[in-house]
């Protein structure tokens, strides 16, 4: 059976992207899966498919790129995409979070989905030599951070697009 809301999560650096899974799914009353666990025609039942990873080198995690290039195309499908990004906290706009995001909003658009929304946040990064010195932003996500996604998901669940 196919779920109405459901998350599909890559979360693997310090699990940051998880923790904003964790905080999302309850309010949509969604399951999480793994992309490499998920099957791409089950998920194209779904009302509502959310998709999340860490950020590297400025996009998802290859695992979901490939998990759009494998689902069927749709029509009248929602989705929503999130993220955690390593760069400076400073640096983290809307403008650079929806760039990161730029590669697979154009998988799933090109599959058909509409993509209703978008989020993103800072999390820890000790990638390469970053580690040496603790890593950028350590302690993120945080509670704040949290809080925000939580905010993001009834948005989601009140404009019920
Ligand atoms: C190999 C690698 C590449 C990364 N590339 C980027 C990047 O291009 N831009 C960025 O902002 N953060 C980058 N990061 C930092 C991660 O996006 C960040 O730590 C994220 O919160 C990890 O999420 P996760 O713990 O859910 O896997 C990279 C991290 C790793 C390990």
């Amino acid at each position: 059976m196919a779920e109405k809301a459901l998350l599909v999560v890559y979360s693997y650096h310090h699990r940051n992207t998880e923790a904003i899974a964790k905080a999302i799914a309850p309010v949509l009353g969604a399951a999480i899966v793994k992309p490499q666990e998920a099957d791409p025609n089950e998920l194209a039942g779904s009302e509502l498919l959310g998709f999340g990873s860490g950020i590297y080198s400025a996009r998802h995690h290859a695992s979901l790129l490939d998990l759009a290039d494998r689902l069927p195309h749709v029509s009248g499908r929602n989705a929503f995409l999130f993220s955690t990004c390593g760069a400076p906290a400073f640096a983290v706009t809307r403008e650079f979070i929806f760039k990161n995001h730029s590669a697979l909003r154009e998988k799933l658009v090109s599959k058909g989905y509409k993509i209703v929304d978008e989020f993103g946040c800072v999390g820890w990064n000790t990638n390469s030599f970053l580690r040496f010195f603790g890593g950028l932003n350590r302690g993120r996500p945080n509670a704040e951070d949290l809080k925000h996604a939580e905010t993001f998901a009834r948005e989601l669940q009140a404009n019920k697009h």
